[in-house]
């Protein structure tokens, strides 16, 4: 969700208010989302990475969640989203993982959407916490493989994503999903997050469904 920032600094307000729209534009994409018929939708809402901004932003940061949280909470419910959370949570304030154990623990059996919030999420740190976890399992080197890798992760029991969308126009990877993206399909768009609406996300899923996966083959028009 980039360029929060830059969209508040365009209309001479504070970096909270982008992160504020920011926070309202998830709600017309998780709605969108159920409209479009997407299974699972990840966003990347903090990252380890993140502790580095000033501390107004992230205690601002850790507001906007305990507030979306404790306002939509059953609204999404309502709509059968389930939500899941991808990162670390032991370092957030307890009521505040409290709130996000709860969450999960109410939407547990809703499938219409599967919701993963990133939140002080880093990809190698969920590789980090993947090793770890073998070796505390006793998991014999020859027992490791992709598979077992994938089951390891934050993500475990979801699919690696098809697509993943980038707004504000930067070309980094930034630490997300390092391991489940490895096919992913990228798209790119100088909008700002903010106002990366419904329309911009069709615009995103068409472009989507004119990529020819190869996974590293050959695509079927090409082999013979
Ligand atoms: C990136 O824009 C955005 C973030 C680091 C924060 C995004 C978080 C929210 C919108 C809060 C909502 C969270 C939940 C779970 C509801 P940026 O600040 O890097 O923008 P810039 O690149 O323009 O400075």
């Amino acid at each position: 969700m980039d360029g929060n920032g830059r969209w508040a600094l365009q209309r001479g307000l504070p970096r909270l208010a982008g992160h504020r729209a920011g926070t309202e534009n998830l709600r017309r994409i998780i709605t969108a989302s159920v409209e479009f018929g997407i299974k699972y939708l990840t966003i990347y809402a903090f990252s380890t990475e993140n502790w580095g901004r000033p501390r107004e932003e992230v205690e601002g940061l850790m507001r906007i969640l305990e507030d979306v949280i404790d306002r939509e909470l059953g609204e999404l419910h309502k709509e059968g989203v389930q939500l899941r959370h991808i990162g670390r949570l032991e370092r957030l304030d307890p009521a505040i993982q409290e709130k996000v154990l709860a969450a999960i623990d109410l939407t547990r059996n809703n499938n219409r959407l599967i919701l993963s919030v990133a939140f002080n999420y880093g990809g190698r740190d969920e590789i980090v916490c993947a090793i770890q976890k073998m070796i505390r399992d006793g998991v014999k080197a020859e027992e490791v493989n992709d598979e077992l890798v994938s089951r390891y992760l934050f993500t475990a029991g979801v699919p690696d994503p098809d697509l993943i969308i980038r707004t504000s126009g930067e070309l980094r990877v930034s630490n997300f999903l390092i391991w489940q993206a490895a096919y992913s399909e990228w798209y790119i768009t100088p909008t700002y997050w903010p106002d990366f609406d419904k329309e911009e996300y069709r615009k995103a899923l068409e472009a989507y469904a004119r990529r020819d996966r190869r996974y590293g083959g050959l695509s079927d028009s090409t082999k013979d």
